[in-house]
């Protein structure tokens, strides 16, 4: 059975973690839904991993369709979150409406995240309104990357600890169904997930978040240029694809590669007459 948005709330009253991984191509996507994980969110983290880029500022709408396409292709059990770009909803309400309608109208997702609190309820309200699935994201938002002054631990002192706790409830009114807490401390994100009903999805947020999302690439050692303390490396696929190169690279160098068990033929009255 496919795991739909209902199920983000069953799962946190049966005290059953949520599973979540971001995913940004078909392949990738496919592996996970076969694998049955909950949901796949099709990040802007895509601008780092897939783009190149150093923060997530440059990803546009185009580049989140693009990739938001090619995951929902491949999953029929998983849920496909896409991740709304800077300034893709910062603008206006209207904005905000639009633009999560192209995720889901374009892209294929099935509901949408917005990075920000308080100040975001009413494009989150409308965003409901219109009949599309909101997840939340608060705590170290990236796009924020310019006003935090870098990629900083947040929720560390009373007054910023209770603002969180404050913005989290305020996202669970304006009707949003889950919400990222990135990079806060466990202890705020276990009093954050007993204070809302809706279910919160960790990342550098501790084991008393009701499930848990990571960048692919960082748990499976594929991106080297910066590992964070939460990440764990739980396959170093990194290091397969390694050696699968250099093993390619080898054998073609020597000729071994590719051998008659990869080769067509012709019959040998066929090649006679070629000659
Ligand atoms: O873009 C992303 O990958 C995210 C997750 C880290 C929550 O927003
Ligand atoms: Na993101």
């Amino acid at each position: 059975m496919a795991f739909t948005v209902s199920n983000f709330l069953k799962c946190k009253n049966n005290s059953e973690k949520i599973t979540m991984l971001t995913a940004y191509d078909y392949s990738t996507a496919k592996l996970f839904n076969d694998e049955k994980i909950d949901a796949i969110l099709v990040g802007d983290s895509l601008g780092m991993v897939c783009l190149g880029y150093e923060d997530t500022l440059k990803v546009t709408m185009e580049d989140m369709i693009h990739h938001t396409k090619a995951v929902s292709r491949a999953c029929d059990h998983t849920f496909v979150v896409g991740d709304m770009p800077f300034m893709s909803y910062q603008t206006s309400v209207y904005d905000a409406v639009v633009n999560a309608g192209r995720l889901v109208k374009e892209g294929g997702a099935q509901a949408i995240k917005l990075e920000g609190g308080a100040l975001y309820c009413d494009h989150i309200s409308a965003i409901v309104n219109a009949q599309i699935p909101v997840m939340g994201h608060i705590g170290l938002t990236p796009q924020s990357v310019n006003v935090f002054g870098g990629f900083k631990v947040q929720g560390k002192n009373e007054d910023n600890a209770k603002k969180l706790i404050e913005d989290a409830k305020k996202l669970e009114e304006a009707g949003a169904f889950a919400i990222v807490l990135e990079c806060i401390p466990s202890q705020l994100a276990k009093i954050i997930s007993e204070s809302i009903s809706i279910p919160t999805i960790g990342i550098g947020a501790g084991v008393y978040c009701d499930g848990q999302i990571l960048v692919y690439q960082d748990m499976l050692n594929m991106y080297s240029n910066f590992k964070p303390k939460f990440v764990k490396t739980f396959s170093d696929v990194g290091h397969a694809i390694h050696e699968g190169v250099s093993s390619y690279i080898q054998e073609v160098k020597e000729g071994v590669f590719p051998g008659e068990e990869h080769s067509f033929s012709l019959k040998e009255e066929t090649l006679k007459k070629l000659y």
